[in-house]
């Protein structure tokens, strides 16, 4: 089976999963799991946009979709996931997490090494891909995945992800 094959097959058990269900925690630990399941990557998971109360920073207030002027959007903190343990909070525009969170955009990394900034929660992870999940304009949370070998991700990862995270 190729990636595109085992991509088509699994995105109706994520909407399977998700559909009808509200509790964002429990879409995420799911999801995670048949990704983890289905693909065998070295760490499967989600960080979420941890809202805190506050002026946000100039950059922060500047990026679209940030309207909401006393809402800081302090951090992305460790939501469900599969695999090693993993850092707990990464920061706006940090590593390629608080990237894909700051750019709103899916990141592929396909050597680690070379991203720089990169944030190492294991030292086995050799390349990455993070994809923003939106709730409207705003981006609520990041799918992150980490892979053992070099270039494990490309632009196909990166569709049928991002098809992924719509369904949360
Ligand atoms: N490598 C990520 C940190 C999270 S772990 O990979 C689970 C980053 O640079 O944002």
């Amino acid at each position: 089976m190729t990636k595109e094959e085992k991509y088509a097959a699994l995105l109706p058990q994520v909407k399977a999963l998700c559909e009808g269900e509200s509790d964002m925690i429990a879409k995420m630990a799911n999801v995670s799991a048949l990704l983890h399941q289905e693909f065998g990557f070295w760490w499967t998971g989600f960080y979420r946009v941890n809202v805190e109360r506050g002026m946000m920073n100039d950059e922060q207030a500047a990026a679209p979709g940030n309207s909401s002027f006393n809402t800081q959007h302090s951090s992305l903190i460790l939501g469900p996931f599969q695999g090693p343990l993993a850092c707990v909070h990464i920061g706006y525009g940090k590593g390629v997490c608080g990237t894909a969170w700051k750019e709103r955009r899916t990141v592929v990394v396909p050597d680690v090494e070379e991203f720089p900034g990169h944030i190492a929660c294991s030292s086995e992870s050799r390349s990455e891909i993070v994809v923003p999940v939106f709730h409207g304009d705003d981006i609520i949370a990041v799918l992150d995945i980490d892979s053992r070998e070099l270039g494990t991700f490309d632009a196909v990862d990166a569709h049928w992800l991002e098809q992924v995270a719509r369904e949360l």
